[in-house]
């Protein structure tokens, strides 16, 4: 697969099939994109693979969890409050566009609630990844993160595997860091699930927009 193939075709999914996944296959993967760049070569991503038993005694607390309303607080604003134009009518029109699909109207907050509560069942994936940071890097190695993301998310399209990235889970880090047993000093970022694709499921149906260019490139 061209590398342009894979950026042109990969989008987040959220329904995935119930068929195993080999974590071998996933390890390979995510060591293959520890090549991605980062500033001074400091590679700052901390990665946890999760599958298997642990994935699913994992997915059985979260259910509990869940199901008791728990949530942390998140320890970096995931957006900022408020967020201005363009960036706030993108965030909502992702959103809307996904409801739309499912058929869950705006007023209808409980279905929303319960639909969004699919996060943290990794959307029905077998496998995952938690990347963490250390707590005393900055902006610029957090953004070292993305791009360790980025290629994650690229390379498991190359394998045929589908993926979410996940912030999400910062209002879950406490049950995280617990259930993995991450070190004080290291922070969660993000989750990526990790699956075949339901490509039946509505919730796939959709490719995301992007904002016309004028909006963001320029002749400098
Ligand atoms: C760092 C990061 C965190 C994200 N967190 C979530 C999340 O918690 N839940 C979710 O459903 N999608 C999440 N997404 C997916 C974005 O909504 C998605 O990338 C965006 O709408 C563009 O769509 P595309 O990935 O299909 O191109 C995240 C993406 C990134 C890069």
């Amino acid at each position: 697969m061209k590398v342009s193939d894979a950026v042109a075709q990969r989008r987040s999914c959220r329904a995935f099939l119930d068929t195993d996944v080999d974590a071998d296959a996933v390890r390979d993967v995510l060591v293959k994109a520890s090549r991605a760049a980062s500033g001074g070569n400091v590679q700052p991503w901390r990665v946890y693979l999760l599958h298997g038993a642990r994935m699913a005694a994992f997915k059985a607390g979260m259910a509990e969890r869940s199901a008791k309303g728990l949530m942390d607080a998140p320890q970096y604003p995931v957006y900022p409050q408020p967020m201005k134009e363009p960036y706030r009518t993108q965030r909502f029109g992702v959103g809307e566009e996904m409801y739309a699909q499912l058929g869950i109207p705006r007023e209808d907050k409980m279905a929303r609630l319960k639909w969004f509560a699919n996060n943290f069942q990794f959307f029905g994936a077998p496998v995952a990844a938690f990347v963490y940071v250390d707590r005393d890097m900055g902006a610029a190695q957090w953004s070292d993160l993305g791009g360790y993301m980025a290629s994650v998310t690229l390379l498991l399209e190359e394998a045929g595997l589908a993926s979410c990235s996940q912030e999400c889970w910062s209002v879950q880090h406490k049950f995280v860091s617990e259930f993995i047993g991450t070190p004080d000093a290291e922070m969660l970022f993000a989750g990526i699930s990790i699956g075949v694709a339901d490509r039946g499921h509505p919730v796939n149906g959709f490719m995301t927009d992007r904002a016309e260019l004028d909006v963001w490139l320029r002749d400098a």
